[in-house]
């Protein structure tokens, strides 16, 4: 298996890993979307490979801290797929690893997701609204551990708190429901 960043030319393998995960078309359309979005960028967006066949892809996108705009570097992870056949095989924990590791060395500084709150905290990842930040659309209170948050520099919990907006793309009600 092997990972690496993607280029205009993986469009067609990021939405194939994307459709067979997610068994719709509706995640990669909002992939397709967000990719193109200016406000997303910069953005990071891996591909895994196994035998050369694309086996999972994950985004991070920009955002931003409503009260503190430019001042600390946001970025969201959505969507992350791995094609079923391949999957808990540690591709989905590789990916994560891998994209924390260049959004870390690029000077990002907090990371959230809207998640599964029995798989992300196995990657560093921690309920994000006892911390103080409160998500782009209102997360119901049944799943509120869903929304987390992991911090790549050791003094920004507790310093900073708020709304946290994600990129234009994905700033739509519907996408922030199960
Ligand atoms: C979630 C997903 C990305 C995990 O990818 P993966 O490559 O299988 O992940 P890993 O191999 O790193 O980890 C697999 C482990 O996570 C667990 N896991 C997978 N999905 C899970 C979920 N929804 N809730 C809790 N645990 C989950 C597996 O049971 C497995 O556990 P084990 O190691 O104890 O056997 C993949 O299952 C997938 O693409 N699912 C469909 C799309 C999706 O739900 N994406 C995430 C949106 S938040």
């Amino acid at each position: 298996m092997y990972i690496r960043e993607t280029t205009d030319a993986d469009l067609n393998d990021i939405l194939f890993v994307e459709r067979e995960a997610f068994n719709s078309n509706k995640e990669a359309e909002l992939t397709k979307d967000m990719l193109a979005d200016p406000s997303a960028q910069p953005l990071v967006s891996l591909l895994a490979f196994v035998e050369n066949q694309p086996a999972g892809h994950i985004l991070f996108t920009k955002g931003q801290l409503a009260n503190a705009k430019g001042k600390v570097s946001v970025s969201f992870l959505a969507p992350l797929a791995v094609v079923p056949r391949f999957q808990k095989q540690g591709i989905g924990g590789n990916l994560i690893k891998k994209g924390l590791e260049l959004l870390s060395k690029s000077g990002v500084e907090l990371v959230f997701v809207v998640g599964h709150p029995e798989y992300y905290p196995r990657y560093g990842f921690t309920p994000a609204g006892k911390l103080g930040f409160e998500p782009t659309y209102p997360i119901p209170e049944e799943v509120a551990d869903a929304w987390m948050v992991q911090a790549l520099h050791p003094d920004i919990i507790g310093s900073v708190s708020g709304k946290v907006i994600c990129c234009d793309m994905l700033n739509k009600p519907e996408h922030w429901r199960e």
